[in-house]
């Protein structure tokens, strides 16, 4: 553990249950060193010790890795009793992973979990249908942000209109708004976002009314409606899964909002999904969205909000609680300024 704390990376070599025993028994030393850095009291300052650990654990876990060799059906793991891995690792990773080669066991154990995962599939209550999801693929798990969008789509109709649905990600809610009769296109900067956005709009039957494209926010042409909901939370990413929730200096938002006017069509709108977690923890400032509001020339026209319902929200012990259990998630109506 000391080598590993101070930078060494470990090739495990011996049976798979014991690597995986080892793997849990580094998370639990460190976990337990974390909880003494402990000692300061505002919401700001727990998130950010939160997120501190976060990345110690990210950082010093993924120092213990395993070789990776070629097989008779594909890529396996060179360690006695492991299991068959070979689809989960050609879904994560492609095919032009070089081998033989390493991989920190912790992704290897991420990929295999999101292989199981996305046989399965995540239910989607408003979309009646269970999505596909992939590694590194933000999965709609909390359904406020999709319960609002459903909601919207009942309230404000898009059938008809040329539809834009900003970082996708499985594609959730530019596939509600193809359901509802949008033309759709959708992007995401992750490949393997589009990847899985593709293939849930061919498994939904909308592939003809739902285009996905990798593109950095909005991609080409302007839009009668555009759909999006940012990484929510104002800080740094750790993970390739944590630039879906984490939106390093706010840049993401602010460019969203800086570009939304130009990629409106006349009388066109956005709707923002956004919580005000990050206002909770002191991560954003009171009246800061406002103003950012006010200097992209946008104006809100009203919208819809949901009380939290995810388990976290509810777990008293989570150090955060007392944010969590209030958060407010918003579907704003944005909308160009008269000037
Ligand atoms: C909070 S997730 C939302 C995913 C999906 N729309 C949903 O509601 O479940 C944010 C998404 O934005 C994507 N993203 C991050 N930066 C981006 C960028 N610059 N351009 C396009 N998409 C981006 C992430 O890959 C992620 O899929």
């Amino acid at each position: 553990m000391a080598l590993v704390r101070g930078g060494a990376a470990l090739i495990y070599r011996g049976d798979y249950r014991n690597a995986r025993q080892l793997l849990a028994a580094m998370g639990r030393r460190l976990a337990g060193r974390a909880d003494r850095l402990g000692g300061t009291r505002s919401l700001r300052d727990l998130f950010l010790e939160e997120r501190r650990k976060h990345r110690l654990e990210h950082e010093t876990l993924s120092r213990l890795a395993v070789l990776i060799e070629a097989g008779p059906s594909g890529p396996r793991v060179a360690l006695a009793k492991a299991p068959e891995v070979a689809e989960a690792l050609t879904e994560a990773l492609g095919t032009n992973f070089q081998l033989p080669g390493a991989l920190p066991l912790r992704d290897l154990l991420g990929m295999v979990g999101a292989h199981e995962w996305r046989s399965k599939g995540v239910e989607v209550l408003p979309l009646g249908a269970h999505l596909r999801t992939r590694w590194g693929v933000f999965a709609p798990v909390r359904g406020e942000h999709v319960e609002l969008v459903a909601e919207a789509v009942k309230r404000w109709p898009v059938a008809g209109k040329r539809a834009l649905d900003v970082g996708t990600g499985t594609g959730v809610l530019g596939l509600l708004l193809a359901r509802a009769g949008a033309l759709v296109t959708a992007t995401d900067i992750s490949p393997d976002a589009v990847a899985c956005a593709r293939e849930n709009a061919q498994r939904l039957a909308v592939a003809d009314r739902m285009e996905v494209v990798e593109a950095d926010l909005f991609g080409e042409g302007r839009f009668e409606l555009v759909v999006c909901n940012p990484p929510w939370l104002p800080h740094e990413a750790v993970t390739a899964l944590d630039r879906a929730v984490y939106d390093p200096g706010g840049r993401f938002l602010a460019r969203f909002l800086d570009g939304l006017a130009a990629h409106l069509a006349p009388g066109g709108e956005g709707w923002l999904i956004l919580s005000d977690l990050a206002e909770r923890l002191g991560l954003r400032g009171e009246d800061e969205l406002e103003r950012q509001l006010e200097a992209a020339g946008l104006t809100v026209a009203g919208g819809i909000e949901a009380a939290p319902r995810h388990p976290r929200s509810r777990d008293a012990a989570d150090p955060l609680h007392e944010a969590r259990s209030k958060e407010v998630t918003a579907l704003r109506r944005l909308v160009v300024r008269s000037r």
